[in-house]
């Protein structure tokens, strides 16, 4: 696309709930992504990893001990013995076992991308979804084969062309979003920067991807790197954008979309509240 495309704008950001609405609620929790969509987030962020049984959870860190009473790495554990946690505690919203409602009990349970999807597709209007692939390469494609799988069961792995994807999918693994290339060509990735390497110094990223996706210190660091990948014909979200002065420089800079744990200060700043 050509430089005059390139317009910053307020309206024209897109806000990503980084885990949900992470500085209020238990990260990647329902509470965390209800609160999300509630403040009017334009997308989801979470994490996937799969459990021993299979099943892909949105959990960041490889071990559960941060965010919830147990412990133990997530690939070493079963759905069933995560569903009896309680991954509210840390941040002093505790899971209510005596609640008589189902709802406010699995509001600080672990949460399957499933249910994401489930309440996703009854959010009422539109919400995106960012899903981030995490070390994927232990799993030889099995992370990416079961998200797959997933987006084609709840119909998110093909839209109507011309339509808006309605998810994409994140890595900081150029191996990864090329497995979920290959299953599924109509999902964009986002190639997530923690710096830049050499090769990719002028705007060229891993072939096939159609996003960039610098941390917010890449861009203080280096503010015409999101023209130059812009120039190169990727769309670029950058995390993790909190503080106001960041958000500002985004929206100076033009950049697509924000992923913050403040969706609704963000929202609040570009005017959208
Ligand atoms: O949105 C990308 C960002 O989430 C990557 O970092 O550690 O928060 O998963 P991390
Ligand atoms: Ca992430």
């Amino acid at each position: 696309r050509s430089d005059r495309d390139i317009r910053p704008g307020p309206h024209t950001v897109s806000v990503v709930a980084h885990r949900g609405a992470s500085e209020d609620a238990p990260e990647h929790t329902l509470a965390a992504y209800r609160r999300a969509i509630e403040d009017g987030a334009d997308a989801l962020e979470c994490d996937v990893r799969l459990t021993a049984d299979g099943h892909l959870v949105c959990v960041h860190d490889r071990r559960i001990d941060r965010t919830s009473n147990g412990r133990g790495a997530v690939s070493g554990l079963e759905l069933a013995d995560l569903a009896a946690l309680d991954f509210g505690s840390w941040k002093g919203q505790a899971t209510d076992k005596e609640a008589p409602d189902r709802k406010s009990r699995d509001s600080t349970s672990v949460l399957t991308l499933e249910r994401l999807l489930g309440l996703i597709a009854d959010a009422g209007r539109r919400v995106e979804l960012a899903v981030e692939t995490k070390h994927p390469t232990r799993w030889a494609g099995q992370v990416e084969d079961r998200l797959i799988q997933l987006l084609r069961r709840y119909g998110l792995d093909a839209p109507p062309p011309g339509a808006p994807p309605p998810v994409r999918v994140m890595s900081f693994s150029a191996r990864s979003l090329h497995r979920v290339r290959i299953a599924a060509p109509a999902v964009p990735t986002v190639y997530l920067m923690q710096f830049v390497l050499p090769r990719h110094r002028d705007g060229q990223l891993p072939p096939g991807v159609r996003i960039a996706g610098p941390s917010i210190r890449i861009v203080r660091n280096h503010p015409t790197y999101v023209a130059r990948l812009q120039r190169a014909g990727h769309r670029v979200h950058v995390w993790t954008v909190d503080e106001p002065a960041d958000v500002e420089l985004c929206v100076r800079l033009g950049v697509d979309a924000l992923i913050t744990n403040r969706p609704k200060q963000v929202l609040s700043q570009l005017g959208r509240s």
